[in-house]
C-alpha cells in the first residue's frame, strides 16, 4: 500500500507504544515534509470515492491503547531539528520537529540557556504529540509556553500555523486530540521561553525536593532562600517522577490513566463531609478537581492486578502492563476500576489515553 511517495508496510508497534500492547499495522514513517502535498492529494481521492484508503492514525504512542490488528494506517512522524528562531527583548521563540523526543528537547533547551521547559522534564513521547494532550506537570501546562503549531489540516489540505488561543486547549486536551488523530498532521511547534525566567513552584512535591533547598533554606520558605536553577529544577523533576512513576522501557505504561475529575462544588463538599481527606483543587471556575490517584487508592485497586494488568503500587492513577497484556486487558482492568469508584464516590473516571482501533 502506498501513498505516492510514502511508503505502508506492516510493521510491528509493540516497542511503539509505552502499554507495550502487541499490534501490528501498516505503518509509513514521515522524515520528509516535501511529501505531506501528495499525501493531502491521496487522502482526498479517497474520500472523493476513488480507490478508498484505510483511515489513518498520527501515531504518538505514548497516550494509546493499541488493538492488535488496527484497521487504520499508522503515520509515524520522525522529523528531526531544533533552532532558536526568533529572539525578542521578551522572549527565546524556539522551534522543534514534530519527531524530535520531548525530554531531549527540553534537555537541550536547558543546555542552550532557554529555559522555560523544565517542570516538565521527563514526559515519554515526542515534540508533535505534546500539543495534543497539552501535557502538564508540576505546576506547568505546556500551552503556557506555546508559541505556535504548525501542522497540516489534512481536510483541507493545508498548512497552517495556529496560536495558542486557536488551538482550543484545555486540561489535557485540544482541538488535535478532539478533531481525532487523522485530521491534523503537527509538523513544528514553537515556544516562546520568557527570558524573565522564574521558577514554578506552586506544585508541593516539587517545592517541597530536598534538591532545591539551598544553604539554610527551608523548603517553601519565605525567606528568599529559595532559589533554584532550571536545572536544579529539572532534576528535581526527573527525580520526582523516577521515584512515582514507572519507567514505560521497564513496565510498560500510559502514564496517568484517568483525569482527575473536576466536579461541582455542591457534589465536593458533600463528598469532603464523608471523606475527610479527600484531596481537593479550588478551580478558578469554582469547580473542585479531585486526585484520580486517591479516589483509586481509596477504592481499593493501588497496586491490585486484574490478569496481566494492574494499577501501580506507588501511583495507583497509572495502569500498568505487567507482561502479556492485550488491550482488552487494559479496557477491562479501565472498566472494573472506573466503576468501583463510581459505586463509592459517585464521580466518572475520564480515560486519557486513545483507544486506537
Ligand atoms: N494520590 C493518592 N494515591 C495514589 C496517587 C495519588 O492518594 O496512588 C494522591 C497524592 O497523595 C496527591 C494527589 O493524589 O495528594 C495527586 O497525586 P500526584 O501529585 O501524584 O499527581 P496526579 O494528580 O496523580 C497529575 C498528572 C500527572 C502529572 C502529576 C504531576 C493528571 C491526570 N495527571 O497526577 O500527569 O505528572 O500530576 O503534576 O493530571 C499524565 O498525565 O500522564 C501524568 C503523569
Amino acid at each position: 500500500m502506498s501513498t505516492q511517495s510514502l511508503v505502508f508496510s506492516d510493521q510491528d508497534l509493540q516497542a511503539r507504544n509505552t502499554l507495550g500492547l502487541p499490534a501490528r499495522a501498516a505503518v509509513a514513517v514521515l522524515d520528509d515534509e516535501s511529501v505531506i502535498p501528495a499525501l493531502c492529494a491521496a487522502l482526498a481521492a479517497g474520500r472523493n470515492g476513488q480507490e478508498a484508503d484505510d483511515p489513518l492514525f498520527i501515531l504518538g504512542g505514548s497516550n494509546l491503547v493499541i488493538e492488535a490488528r488496527p484497521r487504520h494506517r499508522i503515520l509515524r512522524v520522525a522529523l528531526r531539528g531544533i533552532r532558536l528562531r526568533d529572539e525578542t527583548a521578551s522572549h527565546w521563540v524556539v522551534e522543534a520537529a514534530a519527531g524530535e523526543p520531548w525530554h531531549g528537547f527540553v534537555d537541550h533547551c536547558l543546555a542552550q540557556g532557554w529555559p522555560g521547559l523544565e517542570n516538565l522534564a521527563l514526559i515519554p513521547g515526542t515534540v508533535g504529540a505534546a500539543p495534543v494532550q497539552n501535557i502538564g506537570a508540576y505546576g506547568l501546562e505546556l500551552d503556557q509556553r506555546l508559541h505556535s503549531v504548525v501542522a497540516w489540516d489534512l481536510r483541507s489540505g493545508r498548512e497552517r500555523t495556529l496560536r495558542p488561543d486557536e488551538c482550543g486547549f484545555s486540561y489535557r486536551d485540544s482541538v488535535f486530540k478532539r478533531d481525532g488523530a487523522g485530521r491534523w498532521l503537527i509538523v513544528r511547534v514553537r515556544f516562546a521561553l520568557p527570558k524573565a525566567w522564574a521558577s514554578r513552584l506552586d506544585y508541593p512535591d516539587l517545592r517541597d525536593h530536598p534538591g532545591l533547598r539551598s544553604e539554610g533554606g527551608a523548603p517553601g520558605s519565605e525567606s528568599g532562600s529559595l532559589r533554584p536553577t532550571p536545572r536544579q529544577i529539572f532534576d528535581a523533576v526527573c527525580d520526582i517522577r523516577r521515584r512515582k512513576l514507572p519507567d514505560p522501557a521497564v513496565l510498560g505504561n500510559a502514564g496517568s490513566f484517568f483525569k482527575n475529575p473536576v466536579i461541582g462544588a455542591d457534589q465536593a463538599a458533600g463528598l469532603k463531609q464523608r471523606f475527610p481527606d479527600l484531596r481537593t483543587y479550588l478551580q478558578a471556575d469554582g469547580r473542585v478537581k479531585l486526585a484520580a490517584g486517591w479516589l483509586i487508592e481509596q477504592a481499593g485497586w493501588k497496586g491490585r492486578r486484574l490478569g496481566p494488568v494492574g494499577m501501580h503500587a506507588r501511583q495507583a492513577l497509572v495502569l500498568v502492563n505487567h507482561g502479556g497484556a492485550q488491550a482488552a486487558d487494559v479496557l477491562a482492568l479501565a472498566q472494573a476500576v472506573r466503576a468501583d469508584v463510581q459505586a463509592r464516590f459517585g464521580v466518572e473516571l475520564e480515560q486519557e489515553p486513545v483507544v486506537l482501533d
